[in-house]
């Protein structure tokens, strides 16, 4: 069963719940905080604790790539015993209330990969919150609300950007949508296939990395690194991987062709234009999981009516990737997930 062709999703089962709400008991008793690496560290004792099929499912999507995203729905969420939706991110993180949810957002991202943080997001916790926070309505981030989030691939400006972004509903009421395109799905000519695979864009680091850096921590090095990533990019290509069957890195909001580069601006106009016909909606609800192959998918949202009353979209989110030793030198030690 299928919202889209390039969504799978898995609906779980009345004894999957009983099984998942189990796992879940063993790792609130923990009583530690899911959003710390210390709960994603002793997440492998717990995996086996899955139904065999939801893992056989996230193993499928992750080794063969059957799809750009799937969703695995049917968690039970107590709208009450969650509580209101907090006014900003500071707070969703001291609020317990939801401890369940981000552990088994945690649990099933563990089934795909490591999670890990940005040191500039959110004070480096490994579960965010995306939520309207009232002054930010116009932002180009998970904060936003009355104007479209333009679609991109997640932190697409960083060589160690995700391999996936996972996006849990605690509370959707106006069913405020996400809006997903596939690469797989866009038709362009090969010739500007060709063009897009060379190294001749610069994506630039968004706002929300250096100003949340800049309010913290004004003097760190990562601020440093990030400024120069804006300041003096390096050229990179959109598709990658198989030439028959590509991956993609694109963030046109924040993007730019080499200068007098007519070739690149047509293929990069051609491949946008594409990208926002293959667009399609997918509703995040309360007790749904999507999982976005960053590398396959490029994902937004649909502007919404922020009200601030306790009812407004909550999400929680996590990014993870298949490979954190590449990454070892933003981190300071093998084991560390927060990228600093
Ligand atoms: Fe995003």
């Amino acid at each position: 069963m299928s919202l889209h062709p390039s969504v799978l999703t898995y609906d779980l089962s009345a004894a999957e719940i009983t099984e998942v709400e189990a796992v879940l008991a063993q790792l609130l008793a923990t009583g530690q905080d899911p959003a710390e690496p210390a709960f994603s560290d002793e997440l492998w004792r717990f995996l086996p604790g899955l139904p065999a099929e939801l893992r056989a499912f996230l193993q499928r999507f992750r080794s063969e790539e059957p799809a750009a995203a799937c969703m695995v729905r049917g968690l039970p969420v107590d709208d009450r015993r969650v509580g209101p939706t907090p006014l900003h991110w500071q707070d969703a993180a001291t609020i317990t209330t939801a401890r369940r949810e981000e552990a088994y957002l945690a649990l099933l991202t563990a089934a795909l990969g490591d999670v890990f943080g940005w040191s500039t997001l959110q004070q480096g916790r490994l579960i965010q919150n995306v939520l309207p926070i009232p002054g930010e309505e116009g932002q180009q981030s998970g904060h936003g609300s009355d104007v479209l989030l333009e679609w991109h691939t997640e932190d697409g400006f960083h060589p160690y950007r995700c391999d996936y972004l996972a996006l849990f509903g605690v509370r959707n009421l106006d069913d405020v949508p996400t809006t997903l395109a596939s690469v797989r799905e866009v038709e362009i000519s090969d010739e500007h296939r060709a063009v897009l695979r060379q190294q001749r864009y610069f994506i630039l680091p968004d706002d929300e990395h250096l100003r949340q850096l800049r309010e913290i921590d004004p003097d760190a090095e990562s601020l440093r690194q990030l400024q120069l990533m804006r300041d003096e990019p390096e050229p990179v290509a959109v598709l990658f991987g198989a030439p028959e069957d590509p991956y993609l890195r694109i963030d046109p909001f924040f993007m730019s062709h080499l200068p007098g580069d007519e070739e690149g601006r047509a293929a990069l106009a051609a491949l946008v234009a594409a990208l926002d016909a293959a667009q399609q909606d997918v509703v995040v609800e309360a007790g749904s999981l999507l999982f976005v192959d960053n590398y396959r998918a490029v994902h937004g949202r649909r502007p919404f009516q922020s009200r601030y009353d306790g009812t407004d979209r909550w999400l929680k989110k996590t990014v993870s990737t298949r490979d954190l030793r590449k990454s070892r030198d933003l981190r300071t030690s093998s084991t560390a997930r927060i990228f600093a």
